[in-house]
Formats: C-alpha cells, sequence, structure tokens
C-alpha cells in the first residue's frame, strides 16, 4: 500500500547513533557535565547544534555563539574518527535485506537522516545506490521532530506523505513522521517509541507487507 520507505540511517541501518553518544560523552566530560545513555536517549535523531544547547543545558555557565561552534566541531572531530573505519561489515542486520525488498516491490526510497556526516556513512556501508534520493542536512532549517526532512524526501521522491512509510529509532524521529502525516515504523523499543504505528527491535524483523 505504501510508494516509498524513507529512512534514518543513525541507529536504523548502521549504529552510528553509538558512536555520536560516545563523541558527546567525550565532550561533556571534557566540559565536566553529567551525561549518560538515559540522557542520550532524547538526543537521538537530533541535530548537531541542537544537541550541543540539550548538553551545555546541564551545566550552569553559558557560551558565545563562537564557543558552541567550536564545542560542535570538537565532537564531530571526535565522531569523524570513530566512523573513519566503517565498512560494509558495520551495516546492522538486515537492513541491506530490507533496502532490496523495498526495492524489489516497486517503492521508491529516500534517506532523511539530519546529519551531516550522512553521505560519508552511506559511502563507507557501500549503499549509496539503494538510494533515490538522499535529502541534504545543510538544506534543512528545522531539525526533527518537525516534519520538514520527511516532507522533503517525499516531495522529492514526487509521493503524497500519506503514501510513505518513515523508519526512525528516535523519539524525536518518530515525531516527525507523525507530523509530517506518514506511517511511522519505529526500530527499538515499544516503550520508548510511544507514538509510533509499529515497533520492531531491528530491520531483521522488517517485513513490508506488515505495515
Ligand atoms: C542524527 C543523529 O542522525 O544526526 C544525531 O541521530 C546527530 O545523534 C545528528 O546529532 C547530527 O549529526 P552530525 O553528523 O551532523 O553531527
Ligand atoms: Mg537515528
Ligand atoms: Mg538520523
Amino acid at each position: 500500500r505504501f510508494k516509498a520507505v524513507i529512512f534514518d540511517l543513525d541507529g536504523v541501518l548502521t549504529d552510528t547513533a553509538h558512536y555520536h553518544y560516545l563523541a558527546w560523552k567525550r565532550l561533556a566530560e571534557s566540559l565536566q557535565l553529567p551525561f549518560d545513555q538515559a540522557y542520550n536517549e532524547q538526543l537521538k535523531g537530533i541535530d548537531r547544534m541542537g544537541s550541543l544547547e540539550l548538553i551545555l543545558a546541564q551545566g550552569r555557565r553559558s557560551y558565545t555563539a563562537q564557543e558552541k561552534l567550536a564545542l560542535a566541531e570538537q565532537k564531530n572531530q571526535h565522531y569523524q574518527t570513530l566512523i573513519a573505519d566503517m565498512t560494509p561489515a558495520d551495516l546492522l542486520p538486515g537492513a541491506v535485506a530490507a533496502l532490496q525488498r523495498v526495492r524489489a516491490a516497486g517503492l521508491g526510497i529516500a534517506l532523511a537522516s539530519v546529519s551531516k556526516n550522512a553521505a560519508t556513512v552511506l559511502e563507507r556501508l557501500g549503499i549509496t545506490g539503494h538510494f533515490d534520493y538522499v535529502v541534504d542536512a545543510a538544506a534543512i532549517a528545522r531539525g526533527k521532530p518537525d516534519p520538514e526532512i520527511f516532507l522533503t524526501a517525499a516531495q522529492a521522491l514526487g509521493v503524497a506523505p500519506a503514501d510513505c512509510l518513515g523508519v526512525e529509532d528516535a523519539v524525536a524521529g518518530v515525531a516527525a513522521i507523525k507530523a509530517a502525516g506518514m506511517t511511522a515504523l519505529g526500530i527499538g523499543h515499544p516503550f520508548v517509541l510511544t507514538r509510533a504505528d509499529v515497533v520492531i527491535t531491528s530491520l531483521a524483523d522488517f517485513n513490508l507487507a506488515a505495515y
């Protein structure tokens, strides 16, 4: 019944969500700010500067715009070190099979990641060619949970939002999909992704006909 599937990247197709966490943790520790996996949950899917604001809000001092840019750059350097050695072996179980099944069913495929490193990660994973359209994160004005990135992908594919299935591991991402008027497939735990229409543990359980 769908005409397109729009995938998130980090935490859905590969475990870069963990690398983002590690890079933020290193930055937070260098600033002596508290940071753990539970707090990280609300950072998932949030763009770089938005994530930094949430981390800095844990402390009392304020930072200038210039200081914030420098801190975001530090985090990005930690992150780029972590993704430097990625290969297709870093694809999560079921990721390529899911892309192949969507393609075989004749549906459009897009990537909706707010990460400015997304194109690099797709290349390292060897899956760039599976996508009809990859949203340019730099061209998105409002990050998730705003629907802009999913609506941009649907428009580029020439498909109505109601005919799209969005796939997300983040609370903010599921909210963006629902705000776009799409069906949301959550990857993770139903207690966390409460707004998703369906939740599966990983793409290894992906079954397009069931949603
Ligand atoms: C999202 C991740 O995909 O990209 C976030 O879920 C991350 O954790 C965001 O902060 C921005 O990534 P980048 O690579 O542009 O810093
Ligand atoms: Mg994600
Ligand atoms: Mg993402």
